[in-house]
């Protein structure tokens, strides 16, 4: 160790104590869930509160060195990982639910607190805090809001940004402010609330945050409905919010991504071998009877296009396994091969050109891909599968077939994340929506939030 990085470990055991500074055994704060991916840091921080966060941003920024911050590393795509080294910051002890506000409907929160966590808390007073990622389990509010999560109720009740009333971020310069009001309205000059959500932690760390939240809703249908062919699947879709139904999920999964989920799990599908993909639709509201003529109103437009059996959840415990399945799509496609995991989005009348894409290009440049995802949003997850690929196709070829895809998504009015971020492993491909005027402003944003440059160097584009 030089004797600059012993004055800076001297300087953070000084401020959070010895326990609170690792230096050995980083391994697990070098990977997330983006790929086999490993970076490690050189330090890792634990602060309490958040002045000591920010008081260890004023010291790192002294010393010059990268802080990359840290929730549960659930991400996919390399947003907490440490690639310039450094210090990583992570969150895990400033997991406070600090206020449920049951008169204004509002929670105020620590970024560490663990999402069903905090769901479940509000859940307690009649309320709902929608944003559900499949990982909401072990998954931190904190990371939500640096990559800006979704997860399958977004179609209803929209993602982590639109919950988000007001921040409190620490600043490199060791500051600490509140981005905003805790109100629902706000016209007060540029909205920097917005701004951090989904900077992946490039401007700022979030050391606070107050959301809004809603009444529960009390009742949902949830039905599983089996198609025989791809398109028909992805054409059903806007057929319903076209006809004035607004599914509270709308989820989409090709055969191989429910069947891979099962053997995951173990549990036993039957599935015929006509059918080729799955919607998982569920209708929630306050009343039962209201959703029951919605289901019908389904039904009929379902109708036109050619399906199987439906299946409607008619036992908790049949909601919650359909559930299981469709959350566990990403870690059964990890345990089978070695994938990458893309993000695309488009406007929801196109998923049929998009998915169709897909496939093209996996017989163009020989390679299998599984989708599944976020139909009611036009945002579905192509997992490209690595299986018996040579490591040059692996780590070359395959770049070019994403790079045709994500060139069609955004020809049709789409973009290459929906909700997963661009971290590190979808920088290569910002080119293609973004032009040189954008990065420009980018960096000069961040300049202004960070003029040393070292929050999460290496993520998002090329400061
Ligand atoms: C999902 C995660 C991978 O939708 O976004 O399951
Ligand atoms: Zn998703």
């Amino acid at each position: 160790m030089n004797a600059l990085a012993a004055e800076l470990l001297t300087a953070l055991r000084q401020l959070l104590g010895e326990a609170y500074v690792l230096t050995h055994d980083l391994e697990a704060f070098g990977r997330d869930e983006t790929e086999d991916l490993l970076y490690l840091p050189q330090l890792v921080v634990q602060p309490g509160t958040a002045e000591e966060v920010a008081a260890v941003l004023a010291i790192c920024n002294q010393f010059e060195v990268p802080v990359t911050t840290r929730g549960a590393g659930t991400g996919l795509s390399g947003g907490a990982l440490p690639v310039q080294g450094g210090v990583v910051l992570t969150t895990a002890r400033l997991n406070r639910i600090l206020d449920i506000d049951t008169q204004n409907l509002q929670a105020t929160l620590e970024p560490g607190v663990v999402t069903q966590v905090f769901q479940e808390a509000v859940q307690a007073h009649g309320l709902f805090y929608p944003p559900d990622p499949s990982s909401r389990g072990s998954c931190f509010i904190g990371g939500n809001l640096a990559e800006s999560a979704g997860g399958p109720r977004a179609v209803k009740y929209g993602t982590t940004k639109d919950y988000v009333l007001n921040l409190q971020i620490a600043l490199p310069s060791g500051e600490l402010l509140w981005t905003g009001a805790n109100v629902l309205k706000n016209a007060t000059g540029y909205n920097l609330t917005q701004l951090l959500v989904g900077s992946e932690g490039t401007l700022g760390v979030i050391t606070k945050v107050v959301f809004r939240l809603l009444p529960y809703p009390q009742q949902n249908v949830l039905m599983l409905v089996p198609f025989h062919s791809l398109e028909g699947a992805c054409a059903a879709v806007s057929a319903v919010f076209r006809a004035g139904i607004t599914p509270s999920a709308m989820e989409f999964m090709e055969r191989e991504a429910i069947v891979w989920a099962a053997e995951y799990l173990k549990i036993p599908l039957d599935l015929p071998a006509e059918v080729q993909a799955h919607l998982l639709i569920e209708l929630d509201g306050q009343q039962l009877e209201p959703l029951y003529a919605e289901a019908e109103k389904l039904y009929e437009v379902l109708s036109t296009f050619d399906f199987g059996e439906i299946l409607l959840a008619d036992t908790t415990e049949q909601k919650e396994q359909l559930w299981k399945l469709r959350r566990n799509v990403a870690y059964a496609v990890k345990a089978n091969s070695v994938y990458k995991e893309e993000d695309t989005v488009v406007p929801r009348a196109y998923l049929p050109q998009i998915i169709g894409k897909v496939k093209e290009v996996g017989v163009k440049y020989g390679f299998q891909s599984v989708c599944y995802g976020h139909a009611g949003d036009g945002n579905v997850h192509v997992n490209i599968i690595r299986g018996e690929l040579s490591l040059e196709a692996w780590e070359q070829t395959v770049q070019l077939g994403i790079r045709e895809i994500f060139e069609e998504v955004q020809r049709l009015g789409g973009t290459i994340s929906g909700e997963h971020g661009i971290g590190l492993v979808q920088q290569p491909y910002m080119d293609i929506v973004m032009q040189p005027v954008h990065f420009e402003l980018m960096r000069g944003i961040k300049r202004v939030f960070d003029p040393k440059g070292i929050l999460n160097p290496g993520k998002i584009i090329d400061f």
